[in-house]
């Protein structure tokens, strides 16, 4: 038997009775438990995230089945059969934290691979390339594809008014509206890094690489009238899925590929090579298999590890850095900076967020400090006590940067089309279809102009493409 106490210990005579003056009495402020337990209840919500708020998670490993050290000396890479313990947390992306999973929307896939020289955190999605190439338009992207100020409702207009105005936004846009825009489940989508990061050798010398990650599931997908018929029964399909999937011992697993390019070939890629609008052509640069994901154990307790679980690009160890892709850049401030609020200023030592290996970072203090706090250790660097010391073995070889500082515009002299026109054209005719369809569904309740807009965006990728997506919105508009 466990006997329930007070927060503090006492022991609790009396949990179906609040303290009243008599029977019928109003109740007495020294009821100190009714008290306690109210007050926590009142503040049993922290903020959800301002995206990716609906998720799942779970711990496995990550094995390493090829040889990568040529291009980083990232010691989780370090040997063949090596195995790092990992936490991964799937989410939608528009909804909140109690929205239906089987929407259409891009699902984020992030992975926190504690390491023996610290947290890495690969904060992807399932899809290879994003809406925008500047940082500075995400709160726009968040405010046009969350909830209308007035009425409190999604907006198709705002949505596609505002990825029909940023044309950049057709790659993602037309992945999102294929058939891969609704996952049967977290299980069956692939996960990428998106953007080019760096690979750091043990020579110190500098690669550009993406990461993808491929589920060995197989991929599965459902049409908008199964996911409709999907949340009518059950709104949790994913998290169930997955819950139930690694329960049931039928570990889901994905095989870990990365793509290389050395340092000094950015500047004559075929593309931009940090720009989150586009991928790498797997013509140019080849899949280089690496290891494989396995998760195989389900949290304990769903708060304590899922929603309070803190992913942040800007955690790296030695051997991966980063890119000068301008989202990137962006996102190393956000993240932390929205844990702070989320979370406190001490989320680092949640344990789902703590480091695995011997860390010994010197900030002091804050809210909820409930480690030690470093005792007596000095607190100042420099000292002299050899206390708190650089590492400057770690420094990363020095990227070379050109160019006067400016609000540069990177739209005026781009390529938005070719690359969803590629994508386009890979498609099946049926394929096809279904991404007409689903994009006339979606746009459904938009301006005539935002309409007119995106055919002319399609069509300015792939005249066939306009065209399809234009006879979709007439042959379903008219039958609503
Ligand atoms: C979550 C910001 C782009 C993937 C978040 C959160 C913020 C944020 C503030 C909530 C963090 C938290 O409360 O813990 C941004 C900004 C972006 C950006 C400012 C662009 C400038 C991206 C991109 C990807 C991505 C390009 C994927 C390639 C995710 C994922 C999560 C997330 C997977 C959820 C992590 C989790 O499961 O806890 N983002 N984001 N974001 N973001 Fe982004």
């Amino acid at each position: 038997m466990n006997k329930l106490t007070t927060a503090f210990g006492a022991p609790v005579p009396d949990n179906q009775n609040i303290q009243t003056a008599g029977p019928r009495g109003p109740a007495l402020l020294q009821d100190v438990w009714f008290l306690e337990k109210l007050a926590h209840f009142d503040r049993e919500v922290i903020p959800e995230r301002r995206m990716h708020a609906k998720g799942a998670g779970a711990y496995g490993t990550f094995t390493v089945t090829h040889d990568i050290t040529k291009y980083t000396k990232a010691s989780l890479f370090s040997s063949i059969g090596k195995q790092t313990e990992l936490f991964v947390r799937f989410s939608t992306v528009a909804g909140e934290r109690g929205a239906a999973d089987a929407e259409r929307d891009i699902r984020g896939f992030a992975i926190k691979f504690y390491t023996e020289q610290g947290n890495w955190d690969l904060v992807g999605n399932n899809t290879p390339v994003f809406f925008l190439r500047d940082p500075l338009k995400f709160p726009d992207l968040n405010h046009a594809i969350k909830r209308d100020p007035r009425s409190g409702l999604r907006s198709p207009n705002s949505n596609w008014d505002f990825w029909t105005l940023l044309p950049e936004a057709l790659h993602q846009v037309t992945v999102v509206m294929s058939d891969r825009g609704i996952p049967r489940s977290y299980r069956h989508m692939h996960g990428f890094g998106s953007h080019t990061f760096s690979f750091i050798n043990a020579q110190n010398e500098r690669y550009w690489v993406k990461f993808t990650l491929k589920t060995q599931q197989g991929i599965a997908n459902l049409s908008d009238e199964e996911a409709t018929a999907s949340i009518g029964g059950d709104r949790e399909t994913h998290l169930r899925d997955l819950y139930e999937s690694i329960e049931g011992k039928d570990f889901p697993k994905w095989k870990l590929f990365v793509q290389v390019m050395p340092e000094k070939e950015a500047a004559t890629a075929p593309y931009n090579p940090f720009d989150l609008t586009k991928v790498w052509l797997h013509k140019d640069y080849p899949l280089i298999e690496v290891g494989v994901l396995e998760l195989n154990r389900n949290p304990e307790n769903h708060f304590a590890e899922v929603e309070q679980a803190a992913f942040n690009p800007a955690n790296i160890v030695p051997g991966i850095s980063f890119s000068p892709d301008k989202m990137l850049q962006g996102r190393l401030f956000s993240y932390g900076d929205a844990q702070r609020y989320r979370l406190g200023v001490n989320h680092a030592s949640i344990p789902v967020n703590a480091p695995k290996c011997p860390f010994h970072s010197y900030h002091r203090d804050g809210q909820m400090r409930v480690d030690g706090n470093q005792g007596g250790a000095t607190p100042y660097e420099p000292n002299s006590y050899q206390e708190w010391v650089e590492q400057p073995d770690f420094r990363e070889p020095p990227l070379s940067i050109e160019g006067a500082a400016d609000h540069w515009n990177h739209r005026t002299d781009d390529d938005y089309f070719s690359q969803p026109r590629l994508l386009f054209q890979l498609m099946t005719p049926a394929q096809q279809t279904l991404l007409f369809e689903n994009t006339a569904r979606a746009i459904h309740g938009a301006s005539q102009q935002v309409i007119d807009r995106h055919v002319a965006n399609c069509t300015a990728c792939d005249p066939a493409y306009g065209a399809g997506v234009s006879a979709a919105i007439a042959r379903i508009h008219n039958v609503k």
